[in-house]
């Protein structure tokens, strides 16, 4: 019999076991699926169906007349009675692939339109189409085990953090610009005729207070809004595990998150990871790496060329020395034979992006034009000197970059990258989350500069000193003395694979202390009170010495499914231009509304045509 759609109706039409669920034991047994039709054959009069929900596929045999009174489609939504069978031709490589389910009664629960791309695996459909019908594309095996993955790490992480004392406590949404270095979103209050509440960047200012107030553990599962550009590793609103903690040092915040992240990566992919995690300065990071967030999972460490200089007699690298530049390199194992003459102008590309006047190169022992662009400076004794300084040999080929150590270093960093990925020194990730092998290579890294110049605030304020992190970090010495430039910050970050998974500091916890670096800052006393006078009211209190830590959760997650884009692990997520394409947000309101909030509109650009993802 065919039950009257969607009604439910015609006897118990509820599961007594999921799509993923049967196996062989079962066999015999009269069984109700619920589900989707993933797909529909005819093979001479016999219906087979796959019937899919979260938990798997299951194949269904109809016969003829049940299907011709069903009409089933593809994605429509299903109720089948049937008895448990062992399939004569079993398929090994799926979960329920030694049984199948022969109909005898079929339910349409509801049906469905012809869905506008097909619902499998790995699906190349454009992401736009993707994103508009979102509660399809979701119906996908891969995203399902996203989400699923997404959930069982947040749940871990919880109870790691539950097993450790900490308390979950929720910070407000409606609330004050905290400064992340991002624009805010604003909202405007009705209530208070031309005010605004901020969407938090995060939750810090909050969780310090939390500390003043005695929590002593905090931590949240943390949604943060950003108005900035959109990257593969950015959305405009995201998740963090956030927390704080008093009473403690760098080591301490260190070590429980090595393990809560051990506790974490057990519970949720039965993945042992080894601690203590390496811990590198900023400084360490930059002269060894060329980056802040270095890939450890292959070596081709920056080395610094300057003890060759004096032997080379190559005027404008020992001019660069001697105005205080650096000459450093990279030395490329068996590049003498992988990188062509072509490939070394894609090197050349890769470094003027980040600013660098051009790449030199040498490959040992090869003589001539092919020998590189200084080989003439690198005869005998100089050639000797510099491969002993590049721990270089025959076969190999050393790239340098001289000028300013700041491009030096992020240029060489990036070619690092570059090459170590188009040699295949990087290794792959096995994206499977479950039993997962890595590698992981997580890493502290310590110790940021506590200030950079901005020489072009994008306010359009003058030029000024801006916090790495957030003004709230500690400064390594209390006293601050020295040029803002110089000073280190008791900053870290947590690195895994060359991707910055978390930021945290050991913050101020004086009052005089906090006061300075704002004013450092360029805030003067009464934009001080106006923005943080709560802030600094309350460390007046007697606030412990407390720091803290925040993980990008979509980021951690993503790249624990071996994935690139945060997209995919976000259910609802939005496009590069920070629009939801499902429902369409953000919209125009209707005039009342914009009355009602004291809004008018200033000059409106032009309609947005188009949308990109
Ligand atoms: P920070 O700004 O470094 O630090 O943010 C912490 C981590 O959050 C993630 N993240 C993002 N993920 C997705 N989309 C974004 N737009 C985005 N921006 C940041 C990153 C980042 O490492 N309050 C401090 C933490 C602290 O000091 O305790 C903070 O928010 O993985």
């Amino acid at each position: 019999m065919a039950g009257g759609e969607g009604s439910g109706s015609g006897g118990d039409w509820r599961r007594t076991h999921t799509c993923g669920e049967l196996r062989e034991e079962h066999a015999g047994q009269q069984v109700v699926l619920n589900g989707w039709v993933a797909s529909r054959r005819n093979l001479g009069g016999i219906y087979f169906v796959d019937l899919r929900d979260r938990y798997g596929l299951t194949q269904v045999i109809l016969p003829e007349d049940l299907e011709a009174s069903a009409k089933l489609s593809r994605e429509d939504c299903v109720s089948i009675v049937g008895e448990v069978a062992r399939r004569e031709a079993p398929n090994e490589k799926m979960p329920t692939g030694l049984i199948e389910v022969r109909a005898s009664s079929v339910e349409k629960l509801s049906s469905s339109k012809t869905p506008p791309f097909e619902i499998e695996e790995g699906s190349d459909t454009a992401v736009e189409l993707r994103l508009r019908y979102r509660y399809l594309d979701i119906r996908r095996p891969d995203m399902q085990r996203g989400l699923m993955h997404r959930s069982r790490f947040i749940g871990a992480m919880r109870s790691a953090f539950l097993a450790r004392e900490f308390a979950e406590v929720e910070t407000p949404i409606l609330t004050k610009a905290t400064p992340e270095g991002a624009r805010d979103y604003l909202v405007p209050s009705r209530v208070h005729p031309g005010e605004f509440y901020a969407l938090p960047q995060s939750p810090q200012i909050f969780k310090q207070i939390l500390m003043v107030a005695g929590m002593d553990r905090y931590f949240q599962v943390a949604r943060c809004f950003r108005d900035e550009d959109l990257r593969a590793d950015r959305q405009p609103e995201f998740t963090q595990l956030d927390m704080e903690m008093s009473f403690v040092e760098e080591e301490d915040v260190f070590s429980a998150w090595e393990g809560i992240l051990q506790d974490t990566f057990r519970e949720a992919m039965g993945v042992e990871l080894p601690v203590p995690f390496p811990r590198l300065t900023w400084h360490e990071a930059m002269e060894r790496y060329g980056s802040d967030k270095p890939d450890t999972r292959f070596g081709m460490e920056l080395i610094d060329a300057a003890p060759w200089v004096p032997h080379s007699g190559f005027g404008v690298f020992q001019k660069i020395i001697e105005g205080g530049g650096r000459v450093m390199g990279i030395t490329i194992p068996g590049g003498g034979e992988a990188i062509s003459r072509g490939n070394v102008k894609k090197l050349e590309e890769v470094v003027k992006t980040y600013g660098a006047g051009g790449l030199a190169w040498w490959k040992p022992g090869v003589e001539g034009g092919a020998g590189g662009s200084i080989v003439k400076f690198c005869q005998d004794e100089s050639g000797a000197k510099l491969r002993e300084v590049m721990g270089a040999s025959e076969g190999d080929m050393c790239a340098f970059v001289a000028g300013d150590q700041d491009v030096v270093w992020k240029a060489l960093g990036a070619l690092r990258l570059h090459v170590g990925k188009e040699l295949g020194m990087v290794p792959e990730t096995d994206g499977a989350a479950a039993g997962s092998t890595g590698p992981w290579n997580f890493l502290w890294v310590t110790r940021f500069p506590m200030f950079e110049w901005d020489a072009e605030p994008n306010d359009g304020s003058d030029p000024r000193w801006v916090s790495l992190h957030h003004p709230f970090t500690a400064p390594a010495d209390w006293n601050m003395s020295g040029d803002p430039g110089d000073m280190e910050s008791r900053a870290y970050d947590l690195v895994m694979n060359g991707w910055e998974l978390g930021s945290g500091s050991i913050r101020i916890h004086r009052e005089d202390t906090q006061t300075r670096v704002f004013e450092l800052l360029g805030l003067g006393p009464e934009e001080q009170r106006q923005k943080f006078g709560f802030l600094l009211e309350a460390l007046s209190y007697g606030a412990p010495p407390h720091g803290g830590f925040a993980v990008g959760l979509d980021r951690i997650v993503a790249l624990t499914l071996g994935m690139e884009s945060i997209r995919d692990v976000v259910a609802f997520p939005k496009t590069s231009t920070a629009s939801d394409l499902m429902c369409d947000a953000p919209s125009s309101v209707a005039g009342h509304q914009m009355k009602e909030l004291f809004i008018a509109h200033a000059d409106l650009p032009a309609p947005r045509d188009g949308e990109g993802a």
